[in-house]
């Protein structure tokens, strides 16, 4: 199963909530790094230090010459023993253009043994990462909840749609708020943008910088509201592949 989150403008968290819905999710679960406008999980969470050759980039020239599953262990990267495997993104803006999405999310989506978290960055319709989207099963739309994020959103819900082909209030792709009531209630936004709620992660600053920024886990960050948010997401994400998957 793929599951592409993409965010409408600004910084939502899209790519704190990926890491954090992998993280938690109830089988084995990669963390795909395909925002257009560059990865940040080698800066962020990984502090720096993150292997040379380990990439979306490298596993590309392995897909030449070799099967997805090797190149995947030769290029994912788990950081840390709380963190979930990551395919680390591009390096460089202009670079996404390049690589060839619908054959990766084809592969990706058809991964024996784990689901995939994408982290697909901000939506754009030229230059992102459209064929990815388009081989998505679930697209998760996360935004904010000020006035300015949710018009934004309800501006690109439709587009989301129209990549999968389905009609507006289709639970394949759905709508997730970080930190609502700021001001605006999930529900209302669910509503704004003609989107079902997939739910909401709390204002949780410390646990996501954990995976924004690479900063040390405190003690309760497994009880942290934004792990025990994931959590609930990641199973009714989970589900829901399986339903469908039953259902084709
Ligand atoms: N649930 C949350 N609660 C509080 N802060 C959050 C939450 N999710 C993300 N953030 C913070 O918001 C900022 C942007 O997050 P990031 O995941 O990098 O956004 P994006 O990928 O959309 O650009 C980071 O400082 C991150 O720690
Ligand atoms: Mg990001």
């Amino acid at each position: 199963m793929l599951v592409g989150l993409v965010s409408a403008k600004g910084s939502p968290g899209v790519t704190t909530s990926a890491l954090a819905l992998a993280s938690q999710w109830p089988r084995a679960a990669l963390m795909l790094e395909a925002d257009p406008f560059g990865g940040d999980v080698r800066a962020g969470l990984g502090s720096g230090e993150w292997p040379p050759a380990a990439g979306i980039m490298e596993a590309v020239v392995d897909l030449r010459s070799t099967d997805l599953d090797v190149a995947l262990d030769r290029r994912v990267h788990r950081p840390t023993e709380y963190s979930p495997p990551v395919l680390a993104g591009i390096g460089c803006v202009g670079q996404a253009s390049t690589l060839p999405w619908s054959r990766i999310g084809a592969a990706l989506a058809r991964l024996p043994g784990a689901d995939v978290v994408a982290d697909c960055g901000r939506f754009a319709v030229a230059d992102g990462v459209t064929p990815l989207l388009r081989t998505c099963d679930v697209i998760v739309l996360v935004t904010g909840s000020s006035l300015r994020a949710i018009r934004a959103a309800s501006r690109i819900a439709p587009l989301l749609q129209e990549e999968l082909d389905v009609r507006p209030r289709d639970p394949r792709v759905s709508v997730l708020v970080v930190v609502p009531d700021a001001p605006y209630p999930a529900a209302e936004i669910s509503e704004a943008c003609r989107l079902p709620l997939l739910g909401e992660l709390p204002d949780d600053p410390r646990a996501a910088a954990v995976w924004s920024d690479g900063d040390r886990p405190g003690r309760g960050f497994t009880r942290s509201p934004l792990q025990r948010g994931a959590r609930r997401l990641a199973g009714a994400l989970a589900t829901f592949g399986d339903n469908q998957r039953g259902a084709a």
